[in-house]
């Protein structure tokens, strides 16, 4: 994708890429691994997978929730590594949930071989259903 890759982006991936072993994904054996960097803090998640499948979380999610439970809400930057060749790059459900936390974030991605990508949430998911649209609501019922 397009954006030049930085050391910082190679730090904060090399997080993703260090938990991604803790992941639980029984089902898909694709295990993936995350970081966020916030607030100067770095905080991980992996996927969780589940019997009812739909009730697995990913990576990216779990490393946000981790973020928020502790006191961030505005990130820099996230790193995803899961177990593709090419880079692993975050699922549309991701990259709404992200939007919500700074929809122009740097996002790393790499896989499992040498290859890194980065880009900033805003080329991943253009025009994100943000906050600013329930703020043109007045309230009233239509009907
Ligand atoms: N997965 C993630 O954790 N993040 C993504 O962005 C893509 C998919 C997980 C969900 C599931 O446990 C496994 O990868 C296969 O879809």
């Amino acid at each position: 994708m397009s954006e030049g890759i930085t050391q910082p982006d190679l730090a904060l991936l090399a997080f993703a890429r260090e938990i991604r072993p803790k992941a639980y994904a029984p089902y898909s054996d694709f295990r993936v691994g995350a970081a966020i960097f916030a607030g100067g803090e770095i905080f991980q998640g992996v996927n969780v997978e589940n019997a009812a499948f739909g009730s697995t979380i990913c990576a990216e999610r779990g490393a946000a929730m981790a973020a928020v439970a502790a006191g961030f809400r505005e990130f820099d930057a996230i790193a995803v590594v899961g177990d593709s060749d090419a880079p692993t790059v975050p699922c549309g459900a991701c990259r709404q949930f992200l939007a919500e936390f700074n929809p122009e974030m740097r996002v790393i991605m790499g896989g499992c071989t040498d290859a890194v990508e980065v880009t900033t949430l805003d080329r991943l998911l253009p025009d994100a259903f943000v906050r600013g649209y329930l703020d043109q609501h007045d309230g009233e019922d239509d009907e």
